[in-house]
């Protein structure tokens, strides 16, 4: 058998909750949109199962009682769709660790009314069909200061994990807008999905919010969003986030930041708001606002007077009419930019370095020539972007279960090798067995990739959405995942919602034998791209545990290092964080054409000051050529992380 396009779709193999490899010839296979087709996600079986044991990972909420009619009170059905457990107890009230108990919560299309707030558990997608997007819909006696809360409430925003919220509508234009509700409480971190949702609120709503956020956070990404009506899109109280792709009409503020240290606004576009990107009262690091549109709007980024390194401005490639024309930079309430930005040209309030100059110089917002390798960039100079694919233009025929193969059973209980089933199925379905993954890994200490995505020269489409890659014991060579390959559009070779996790979490020895660095080296790299590939990279968190995610061992693996770059052919990462790995979270290395939008990274907790195993160690004795050695280091230079920990904290004393 052999298929021109096939999906395969992986149910819950081990710890992940739902994810898709995509292998096609090209895009030209897509069919139409259509609107009354069944989504292939609904009707496919799902036999996936919980490395726990008996867990119900797919819950449709009409299973447990929602009707969708927008007049039957469905609070109650969704809650229990959400919260359903096992006799010792439910997932909201706190008996289960964070990793072991995953639920997919899916709304077929319908509007779903809303009287209270709905809360979701760590571990839960929130989805409903990409083609038919089901409304959660606030009633008008509706009760509660959010309609859904987002994030495990057991949990605080910096360990907020594992979350998503996808092809959904949340609806508030029913509840009296001077009523203070935010549709979707959002204090989260690293490996969360916010996309393809639209927030629809009353039209000058004085009391209605978007996303919100309380306390601090660490997210990383919201993309593919609409916004109507309402005072505030999104309000960001977190260390850093990438917003792209992101269309806001009628909203008093599109944006408003209350604290950050950096904020990329990628794709943005206002219509019709009073002020498109808002930071005039909090305090914030570096805004990059960039390949964003302004329309009918009076401001389009206002900021306040601080003009140190903390409170940077960089705008490149913004387009404003007439209306805004007067007022696209605001600072402390002057005007400090008018009109469009050119490609071509950045608009810096900030730190400038000459070339060859190691010394700043200060700018007070001022047009620079700057430019943009061609290969990253659109028509209209704009770094390329990439709508995360749902697959939802194929048909559930089109679609191969990889639990579901007669001739290669594939078990995805966390205990069998799966290695041969899972190899052979992808063979059977990509073209001419063009796309390869290799599954095997040795336990030394030779680089050798886990997942492979096609051999260097290799042109095609691979794409891989919404997985966990994970070690299960220390595994000093284990790559976890190369790409070689590269596509004839940008985003044929994608990763979206896809994470790399080492140690911490249930089912890993990593999480139990793991207490000492030094003899723990768990994984050699999270992620490889070589010279022939070019890769789109969006929302990826890699993670090398520096706490047990379910219990309380403790968990220090030192694991080599995180991203290694040296792909030539367009690389765009957009919505990255690189953390806890031993000798750098990212390397660029001979590479080329590389857009990094966003990128968070932190050192291992176990490094720094009063630590003995300073780096390379404990990688001293298998360096790649690739690898920083750390020479040119002296002993104090380990307290550089104390540092580093100073500044962080003083951000937010500003
Ligand atoms: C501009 O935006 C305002 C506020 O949303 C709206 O009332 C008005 O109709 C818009 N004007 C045009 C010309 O679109």
């Amino acid at each position: 058998m052999k298929l021109a396009s096939a999906i395969l779709v992986i149910t819950t193999i081990a710890w992940a909750t739902f994810a898709q490899v995509h292998v096609r010839q090209s895009k030209s296979t897509l069919g139409p949109r259509q609107e009354n087709k069944k989504f292939w996600y609904e009707e496919v079986l799902h036999n996936g199962v919980s490395p726990v044991g008996e867990w119900s990972v797919f819950r449709n909420v009409k299973e447990y009682g929602a009707k969708g009619d927008g007049i039957t009170d469905d609070t109650a059905a969704i809650q229990r769709a959400i919260s359903e457990g096992t006799a010792s107890g439910d997932r909201i009230s706190g008996t289960f660790g964070s990793t072991g108990q995953p639920a997919v919560v899916y709304f077929p299309a319908g509007i779903y009314l809303v009287t209270s707030t709905i809360r979701s558990a760590v571990g839960t997608v929130l989805m409903g069909n990409p083609l038919n997007r089901a409304v959660l819909k606030a009633s008008k006696t509706f009760s509660g200061t959010f309609l859904l809360y987002g994030h495990d409430q057991r949990y605080s925003g910096l360990v907020g994990f594992f979350h998503g919220v996808k092809s959904l509508v949340l609806d508030s234009t029913d509840v009296p807008g001077e009523t203070t509700l935010g549709l979707l409480e959002w204090s989260v971190s690293q490996n969360n999905l916010l996309s393809n949702v639209a927030f629809r609120m009353p039209l000058g709503a004085s009391g209605h919010g978007g996303v919100w956020m309380q306390g601090l956070n660490s997210g990383l990404v919201m993309n593919d969003l609409e916004f109507t009506g309402g005072s505030v899109g999104i309000t960001i109280a977190a260390t850093q986030y990438h917003l792209k792709n992101i269309f806001f009409k009628d909203v008093l503020t599109g944006v408003k930041i209350s604290r950050s240290v950096q904020v990329t606004a990628q794709g943005l576009q206002f219509e019709g708001c009073t002020t498109g990107l808002d930071s005039s009262g909090g305090a914030h690091g570096l805004i990059n606002l960039i390949d964003s549109k302004a329309t009918n709007t009076s401001v389009m980024l206002s900021v306040s007077a601080s003009d140190s390194a903390w409170g940077a401005v960089v705008v490149e490639n913004v387009v404003v009419d007439d209306s805004v024309a007067s007022r696209t930079v605001s600072i402390a309430g002057s005007v400090a930019l008018q009109g469009s930005v050119d490609p071509g040209f950045s608009w810096i309030r900030g730190s400038v370095y000459e070339a060859d100059s190691t010394s700043p110089q200060m700018s007070k917002g001022g047009l620079i020539e700057t430019s943009r390798p061609e290969a990253l960039v659109n028509d209209i100079g704009s770094y390329h972007t990439v709508v995360p694919p749902t697959y939802a233009e194929y048909d559930v025929a089109q679609v191969i279960n990889i639990k579901s193969v007669p001739d290669y059973p594939v078990r995805g209980d966390g205990v069998g090798d799966d290695t041969v089933g899972i190899q052979a199925i992808i063979n059977l379905a990509s073209e001419e067995g063009k796309v390869r993954y290799g599954l095997k890994i040795l336990g030394c200490k030779n680089p050798t990739p886990m997942v492979k995505v096609g051999q260097e020269g290799d042109v095609g489409v691979a794409q891989l959405s919404d997985f966990i890659f994970t070690v299960a014991e220390t595994l000093p060579g284990a790559v976890l995942l190369q790409v070689n390959m590269a596509g004839s559009a940008p985003g044929d070779v994608g990763v979206f919602n896809t994470h790399f996790r080492i140690g911490g979490a249930f089912g890993t020895k990593t999480k139990t034998e793991c207490s000492n660095p030094a003899n723990c080296l768990a994984a050699r790299l999270s992620l490889h791209t070589t010279s022939g590939a070019s890769l789109y990279l969006e929302n990826s968190w890699s993670w090398t545990a520096d706490h047990d995610l379910d219990g309380s061992n403790t968990v220090y693996p030192g694991t080599g290092a995180g991203y290694l770059i040296e792909s030539r052919g367009g690389t765009w990462i957009l919505g990255a964080g690189v953390e806890h790995h031993v000798l750098y979270q990212v390397n660029i290395n001979n590479a080329a054409n590389v857009f990094i939008g966003l990128q968070e990274g932190e050192s291992a907790y176990w490094q720094g000051n009063g630590n003995t195993l300073l780096a390379p160690k404990p990688w001293s004795d298998s360096l790649l050529e690739s690898d920083p050695d750390f020479s040119w280091c002296d002993p104090a230079d380990a307290q550089l992380k104390l540092l580093e920990l100073r500044f962080w904290t003083s951000a937010y004393d500003v």
